[in-house]
């Protein structure tokens, strides 16, 4: 009986920092586990587009059969992934674009209209009222950041004052450039392309004022599921609302095997995001827990497979030693 071909696929994350990249992941790496004939080569490029395309063209030379990536910038990024796609690697962007169209295809939200359901949740919010919104960007040249950033300028009150401030998707960067502010009083709500920003800003403002922290309300994007993240901060009122932005980490990998078998696939799958208030937050946040609950359940197991098939692997050569012996 011929031997099942193997495939390793490559994956280029921009980072693993923080709950999203890691559900991501781990989504990737439970679907992945579906299919005894595929492993999975992961990179994290830590935040910077300079290893990014080091790690992407390390993956074409050690000849990975298919490419994903969630490119940290779109431009530097490009001329990477362009080279492995006219190496013949069918590449998979996801949540993170290129400037380019030389990719298989694309995976992830749609950030225009996330912007721009970020936008009108923001003119009801301030109705009848002249406000200042402060808009919390993601890293400047990543596509989320760029596509966020315009739905929601296409539909803001034209009559709604914006401030810009850079957090390049990192908490930490927020709580410096908040407290650098000369000043906050006339913030009335704090926009942030990210809910762990959102948190962040909402953390720094109260550190320089609570009563200021009490009076502006503030929104991020993502609405994980899991203790401290967005879902469970717009339940208990702390983000007054959230986007949910879907990781499509198993849908990947379930596109990946289509391609490397040949099967057609489609230019672009794009995943749904839904406003999260707190009128709808709280219910889905007890549902979050269950799937939290499995979710653990399904690491432990994962765990316990491999040790036991490292085991097996183990005896497995032993006894091939005792028998040239
Ligand atoms: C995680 C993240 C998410 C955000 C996405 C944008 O690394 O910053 O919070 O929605 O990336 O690419």
């Amino acid at each position: 009986e011929p031997k099942e071909k193997k495939y390793v696929i490559g994956v280029s994350q921009c980072t693993l920092e923080g709950s999203w990249r890691r559900s991501m992941l781990l989504d990737m790496k439970v679907q992945a586990s579906e299919y005894p004939n595929l492993s999975l080569l992961v990179e994290d490029a830590a935040d910077s587009s300079l290893l990014q395309v080091e790690q992407i063209r390390s993956l074409v030379k050690r000849k990975v059969d298919l490419l994903i990536i969630s490119a940290n910038e779109s431009e530097p990024i490009t001329p990477a992934a362009i080279e492995a796609y006219r190496a013949g690697i069918p590449t998979i962007l996801v949540d993170r674009k290129i400037d380019s169209d030389e990719y298989t295809t694309y995976i992830g939200g749609n950030n225009y209209e996330i912007g721009r359901l970020a936008g009108f949740f923001v003119n009801r919010l301030v109705r009848d009222q002249c406000p200042t919104v402060l808009e919390i960007l993601g890293l400047k040249g990543s596509s989320p950041a760029k596509d966020r950033h315009r739905g929601f300028h296409d539909v803001l009150d034209p009559r709604i004052k914006v401030r810009e401030i850079y957090g390049k998707w990192r908490p930490e960067v927020v709580e410096q450039k908040i407290a650098e502010l000369d000043s906050l009083e006339e913030v009335d709500v704090v926009f942030a392309h990210n809910d762990v920003m959102a948190l962040s800003a909402r953390k720094a403002v109260g550190d320089r004022d609570p009563e200021l922290m009490k009076r502006i309300r503030f929104m991020g994007i993502d609405a994980m599921s899991g203790r401290g993240s967005g879902l469970e901060a717009v339940a208990h009122g702390e983000l007054a609302a959230s986007i949910l932005y879907p990781t499509g980490g198993s849908l990947a990998i379930r596109i990946a095997m289509q391609i490397l078998n040949g099967q057609e696939v489609a230019r672009e799958y794009i995943l749904s995001s839904a406003l999260i208030d707190k009128e709808n937050a709280g219910t889905l946040f007890i549902q979050s827990e269950q799937v939290v609950d499995y979710q653990h359940q399904i690491e432990q197991q994962r765990d316990n497979l491999e040790k036991m098939l490292s085991k097996y692997t183990f005896l497995q050569n032993s006894v091939g030693i005792i028998l040239l012996l």
